[in-house]
């Protein structure tokens, strides 16, 4: 197990070259051990057949000259003579195995070795292709073979045996010289293969290397760092894109966060300055004139009540921030909006609040209690930006493969270059900002956050002078990814 991680733990690079190595070793080394004796026996082989061809037009003129009692020794000297040759030797034994005859024409000549018994018996018994090759008696390796000899050749009674042998100087020469040419290459590949090995997994690991850096790099706050390899498409130049990909949604999601923080920040601060302000008045005496304190505690008053909507709503942003945890079911729409409009009256005080029934048995897989804070954001805008007496319209409807719920208004409308940032959080249109009532700016962000939970979208069409209309979109088979706890809906 320790071994295992030891290996585990030693760079990629090194691994793969060593593996890759290791194949090609044992590859080589089986390739060369099979052409080695592949080559070997056909070399054994063909002199065996050499010395064959040679010795039978020899053997079978001689056998002609047989007298009829079948002995060979009468032929031996001769037969023996004519087949022995400056690298064969041949020996002539009777029927028994007994030595008759050999090819020597000197005395000195070094007289041949006494034959096998085992293989001579073999070859007595009519065996046509007995052969052995000798390791020990001879300086060099000694093939051996026996021709048996027979009176005629559709008689099966064997007379005598021919033992030839040949020493295998040339094949041995030329089997060391192959046996050289393996090694070597078979070294000179693990050495080529190694280097290239390391080179070739070298450069193709380099990216990685560079991503560890660059991933090093972003997680020490360097959020702008790229791993940037545009002309790479493999797998290693796929994780790097997808690497950047994050980067840029990392660096975009703080830079978001930190511009959140500072404009939450921001609007804190200033209804605790009007507090502070008021409160310092307060303290310096203004005890002696009861209408001046009176207005300045309304004042105070509106400007804590300021602060506790934004804090809820500060609050309902960083909840739906979180990876969603509503509670999701179908609901009827019919129902839901009858509800909707009656409890929204006091939100449209003297405004015209008109319900467009759309199909009675649309159902919406959602939230209630998010999605009301939705419809309950747009309905508060359409009131706080349409004058007294002036109509709220709002209903649903099913337009292709979607689920269409819109608040309208006839008010003020909102200016076209307002449009893109009505949805960011803390912007509020000129208008707004100059209120009294005093808005956050969040309304419309969490319409945004709560739509896309719902796997939706909101768009705004609106006109100057003639009234805007917002309409929140939800494809119809959406499910969420998961359920959670349900959410509280914070008090208005
Ligand atoms: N129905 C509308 N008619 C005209 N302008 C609108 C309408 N709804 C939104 N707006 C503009 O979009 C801005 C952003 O709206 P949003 O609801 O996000 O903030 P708010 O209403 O100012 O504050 P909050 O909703 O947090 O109390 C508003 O300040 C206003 O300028
Ligand atoms: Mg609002």
């Amino acid at each position: 197990m320790r071994r295992w991680n030891r290996w585990n733990n030693l760079p990629l690079r090194f691994r793969l070259t060593f593996l890759y190595v290791c194949l090609l070793g044992i590859l080589m080394v089986v390739l060369g051990a099979l052409f080695y004796y592949d080559v070997r026996s056909f070399l054994i082989d063909s002199t065996a057949t050499r010395l064959r061809a040679q010795a039978k037009p020899v053997v079978d003129e001689a056998l002609q000259n047989l007298g009829s009692e079948s002995d060979v020794t009468g032929i031996s000297e001769n037969l023996s003579r004519s087949i022995t040759s400056r690298d064969t030797t041949a020996v002539i034994l009777d029927a028994d195995g007994g030595y008759i005859a050999d090819g020597r024409t000197l005395e000195e000549e070094a007289p041949p070795v006494p034959p096998n018994a085992e293989y001579v018996g073999r070859a007595l018994g009519g065996d046509n292709e007995v052969e052995y090759i000798d390791t020990a008696s001879f300086e060099e390796r000694m093939l051996f073979l026996f021709i048996p000899l027979r009176s005629a050749a559709d008689n099966d009674e064997v007379i005598g045996a021919i033992q030839l042998n040949t020493p295998l100087t040339f094949t041995d020469e030329l089997l060391s010289q192959e046996r050289l040419l393996i090694v070597t290459g078979v070294i000179v590949a693990l050495v080529v293969g190694t280097l290239g090995g390391f080179w070739i997994t070298g450069s193709a690991l380099a990216p990685l290397r560079r991503m560890v850096a660059t991933c090093r790099r972003v997680a020490s706050g360097d959020l702008g760092e790229r791993v940037n390899l545009p002309h790479r498409k493999d797998e290693v130049g796929q994780l790097a894109a997808a690497f950047d990909d994050m980067a840029e949604r990392i660096e975009a999601t703080f830079a978001s966060q930190r511009r959140f923080t500072a404009d939450a920040a921001h609007e804190l601060r200033t209804p605790l300055t009007a507090l502070g302000g008021s409160l310092e008045v307060l303290m310096r005496g203004s005890k002696d004139d009861p209408e001046a304190m009176n207005r300045l505690i309304q004042g105070m008053h509106r400007e804590t009540l300021r602060l506790g909507r934004l804090a809820e709503q500060l609050l309902d942003m960083s909840r739906l921030e979180a990876p969603m945890a509503t509670n999701y079911e179908d609901i009827s729409l019919a129902k839901f909006f009858e509800e909707f409009s009656s409890q929204a009256g006091h939100l449209a005080v003297n405004r015209n609040l008109v319900l467009e029934k759309g199909p009675p048995d649309t159902k919406l897989h959602a939230d209630p209690d998010t999605f009301k804070q939705a419809l309950f954001n747009l309905t508060d805008n359409a009131a706080q930006h349409t004058p007294p007496g002036g109509e709220i319209n709002l209903g649903w409807s099913e337009e292709n493969g979607s689920i269409e719920v819109w608040v309208a208004d006839d008010g003020e409308g909102i200016p076209p270059d307002n449009i893109p940032h009505i949805f960011e959080p803390f912007y509020r249109g000129d208008r707004s900002r100059s209120r009294r009532r005093g808005g956050a700016g969040l309304g419309l962000a969490l319409v945004k956050n709560i739509t896309e939970s719902h796997g939706g979208k909101v768009h705004v069409e609106s006109e100057e002078g003639k009234g805007s209309r917002f309409t929140i979109a939800v494809p119809k088979g959406f499910r969420p990814l998961r359920n959670g706890s349900p959410r509280k809906l914070p008090e208005g």
